[in-house]
């Protein structure tokens, strides 16, 4: 349970906010590389940590990402002319490059000098692993791009999926670091005779109560889930969250997977998920390996998504939404081969996060065990975004992006080992910059 005052503190992302500003001392996911998908292309509404943005590929290639309001008079830079190495405002055609410099003013007089002192808001843009980088802090020089390891795989080993979530990023982030809920909304109707014996998902179903430890790590918090496996074996689900806003989920095989999920803020209400995922899903990277096993119950991993639309909140909708009770289908739910009866697991997953409104009161809540992920990320954050507003301690994993390089997954460890010694190569990413 958090106070309404910790609630707002930790939930509120705006410019001027507590969070907002800590936040920003962070490069942040803005959008795919491939919504910008050549020089001079149509531009895209951005929505970022409550602000409006125009993004765009000029001439030579480079990302922009610049105030959506043009700073003359204030039209839609959405509207704009993206040509000749920059972005042309359609009311008076004063135009702006990505770094915001206005390089032409055609409707003053030649001798005037005003275009050279005048500067668009705009931020720099780095493009890695499928993904636009942004960087809205206070400093000169941006701190290092983190080194995820699931963003920094060649060409053709990686992709990249986004989708949109109604509601406050902090819950969509929670909702991933719950791992008990695993046993209940996704396998709640697989029976241990229904998964493949002695695998992953066979122990998942057969004890729903997991055990946990959780430790603060540099970069943010690890858990580790357990419950028995084989004789003398415990299985080990090991996740992570990464300041501010990273996870990375327990699925797959420890050592062998490289997911990792960014929840953006686009505003307090409304957040982009971009996941980071191995493509081809590699033979040991994929979900149904003997190991991880399988059910027929199992549901389908991905809803349909709409088509994006160029509106601030049109990209990367799921069909599947508030608006539609989330495709609930209750014969499905009766029929014990869906436990929740909604057809895809992230319609699952985005069901129970939107479904406690824009932005939960957690004063109203009541947490359990089971939740100390949960407390414990709330409280790094809690801690951390206080140090940054009293004293400007800068937030954990800022200036250490080597921190970064970690993985998450399951394991089978001996009973009564120490599973932070045991799994610390396996946790481990050598990092294999492109
Ligand atoms: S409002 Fe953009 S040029 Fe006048
Ligand atoms: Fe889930």
């Amino acid at each position: 349970m958090l106070t309404r005052e910790e609630n707002e503190l930790i939930c509120r992302v705006g410019p001027g906010t507590p969070m907002g500003q800590m936040m920003r001392e962070y490069w942040i996911p803005a959008l795919l590389s491939s919504e910008l998908p050549g020089p001079d292309c149509d531009p895209v509404r951005v929505m970022l940590l409550g602000e409006k943005l125009i993004a765009f590929r000029d001439t030579a290639g480079r990302v922009g990402l610049i105030q959506n309001h043009c700073p003359h008079r204030g039209a839609s830079l959405f509207y704009g002319r993206n040509e000749d190495h920059g972005i042309r405002c359609v009311y008076h055609g004063w135009k702006f490059d990505v770094e915001g410099r206005c390089v032409d003013m055609p409707n003053e007089p030649p001798e005037s000098d005003f275009k050279h002192k005048l500067r668009a808001r705009a931020y720099p843009c780095v493009e890695r692993g499928g993904i636009v980088w942004t960087y809205m802090g206070p400093r000169k020089t941006p701190p290092p791009l983190p080194d995820l390891v699931a963003n920094m795989r060649p060409e053709g080993q990686y992709a990249v999926r986004a989708n949109m979530l109604d509601c406050n990023w902090l819950q969509a982030v929670e909702g991933e670091i719950d791992t008990s809920h695993a046993g209940f909304l996704h396998w709640g109707s697989v029976n241990p005779e229904d998964a493949t014996p002695d695998t992953f998902l066979y122990w998942s179903v057969k004890d729903r109560a997991p055990r946990y430890q959780v430790v603060d790590t540099e970069f943010g918090v690890m858990y580790g889930a357990y419950r028995p496996a084989r004789p003398g074996q415990v299985y080990w689900r090991i996740a992570q969250f990464l300041f501010p806003f990273f996870t990375q989920p327990p699925e797959g095989v420890l050592g062998q997977t490289w997911v990792t999920n960014a929840w953006v803020p686009m505003d307090d209400e409304h957040t982009m998920t971009f996941m980071m995922i191995p493509n081809p899903v590699s033979p040991t990277g994929g979900r149904r390996l003997p190991i991880q096993g399988s059910s027929d119950k199992y549901p389908p991993v991905w809803p349909e998504l709409l088509p994006n639309t160029t509106d601030w909140y049109g990209r990367f909708r799921l069909a599947t939404n508030l608006a539609n009770d989330h495709g609930l289908d209750r014969e499905l739910q009766r029929s014990g081969r869906n436990y929740a009866g909604i057809p895809s697991l992230r319609s699952q997953d985005q069901a129970m996060v939107e479904s406690m409104g824009p932005i939960y009161d957690r004063s109203q809540e009541h947490l359990a065990v089971s939740d100390v992920m949960v407390i414990r990320v709330r409280r790094r954050l809690l801690q951390a975004v206080r140090a940054y507003q009293e004293r400007g301690t800068v937030p954990p994993g800022v200036d250490r992006p080597e921190s970064y390089r970690v993985r998450s997954g399951g394991v089978l460890l001996p009973e009564g080992a120490d599973w932070i010694a045991a799994t610390e190569e396996l946790r481990r990413a050598p990092v294999e910059v492109s």
